[in-house]
């Protein structure tokens, strides 16, 4: 959800009214050039480091971050770092919020040369979160995350996070639907640093009542522990529930205990038959009116599931968000077993 459909043009124009006037150039020097002040009104603080840009027609540039202050250079003063490459839209759209990088860069509009992948796209991370993140988030767990792009691990040392975790536009979108919805029973599988967890189990504490249950095999091993300390730092446990398990072992115990939920959001190991599994289970807990919603929906899997969903079971779509999100909702149980066991719409 962005501000505005003018949101990069919007940020652009608070320095420069004369942009309204005329169709927004895509002014790269002058974005560099402000870059610094954009980063402290937001409060972000880039990870200290080497940043370099190749923008298309608008040659390359750096912006580095040491000891406290950024500067921004034409040229690569660190060659050998590797770098991003981009068009000077997507430059804008991103740090104005209407382009999720990471979508983006699965999209092959966004080039990784050399490097590392995570340093680079963290300041473009912090940029499109910025124009996302609630106020009210700022001194959060949340908001010191997409500022700072890392999270403490259980001996308070910063953890650079990269494109793990999902973005500040899609947190608010979840966090909104249960509000607006009145999403009692959420479910997560990957929790990984429990970004997404945090934004539901944010909106149960709103609501006053609800429970948030994450399943996640790698948690202590992968993620150290990272994604439930976070929800406990939040003071979010007592909206917070954690599976220790994969979700083929998990899935079927929630489906044992009787649990019915009102939104499932699939975020695991995004391979098509995981994902297919992932459907099939939620769909047997998810009452009829429930949303099913699939991040990374580009993933060949991931999408090739969504598909299936559409064509052959009794879901619709409701919202594609960021060309990364899938938002269905589930109009009835299934019933194809009654009708005819063959049945087989392709996809
Ligand atoms: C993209 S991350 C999830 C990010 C998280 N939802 C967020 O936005 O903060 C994917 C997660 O899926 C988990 N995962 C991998 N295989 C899984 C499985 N078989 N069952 C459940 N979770 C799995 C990984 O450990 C990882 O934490």
């Amino acid at each position: 959800m962005t501000d505005s459909p003018l949101a990069p043009v919007a940020w652009f124009s608070r320095l420069s009214t004369s942009v309204l006037r005329s169709p927004p150039p895509v002014d790269v020097p002058s974005l560099f050039a402000r870059l610094p002040q954009h980063l402290s009104d937001h409060g972000i603080v880039p990870l200290e480091g080497v940043y370099q840009f190749d923008v298309a027609n608008e040659g390359r540039w750096t912006v580095s971050q040491d000891g406290g202050s950024l500067a921004i250079a034409r040229g690569f003063t660190r060659p050998e770092l590797g770098h991003l490459a981009l068009t000077p839209e997507a430059l804008f759209g991103i740090v104005g919020g209407e382009i999720d990088p990471v979508a983006l860069l699965r999209a092959g509009g966004l080039v990784h040369h050399g490097a590392e992948e995570t340093h680079f796209l963290t300041l473009l991370l912090q940029c499109f979160n910025a124009r996302h993140l609630e106020p009210s988030l700022r001194d959060h767990a949340l908001g010191r995350f997409y500022r700072t792009g890392t999270c403490e691990d259980a001996s308070g040392d910063p953890v650079v996070v990269g494109g793990w975790s999902i973005p500040a536009s899609v947190g608010q979108m979840l966090n909104r639907l249960v509000l607006r919805e009145g999403l009692g029973r959420t479910l997560e599988i990957g929790l990984a640093y429990g970004i997404s967890a945090l934004h539901l189990c944010e909106a149960h504490r709103a609501r006053g009542t609800g429970m948030h249950t994450a399943i996640d095999p790698w948690q202590t091993r992968t993620f150290r522990d990272i994604g439930r300390l976070n929800v406990e730092r939040s003071g979010l446990m007592p909206w917070f529930e954690f599976l220790d398990a994969p979700d083929w072992l998990a899935l079927p115990r929630l489906l044992e205990r009787g649990v019915r939920i009102d939104l499932a959001f699939i975020d695991g190991l995004h391979l098509f038959d995981t994902t297919l599994l992932d459907f099939f289970y939620c769909d047997l807990i998810l009452r009829p009116g429930g949303y099913l919603i699939f991040d990374d929906c580009t993933f060949p899997g991931v999408e090739g599931v969504i598909e299936f969903v559409l064509a052959n079971r009794a879901y619709e779509l409701i919202e594609e968000h960021h060309h990364r999100v899938s938002v269905l909702r589930k109009t009835a149980d299934d019933d194809r077993a009654e009708q005819d066991v063959a049945f087989h719409r392709p996809f």
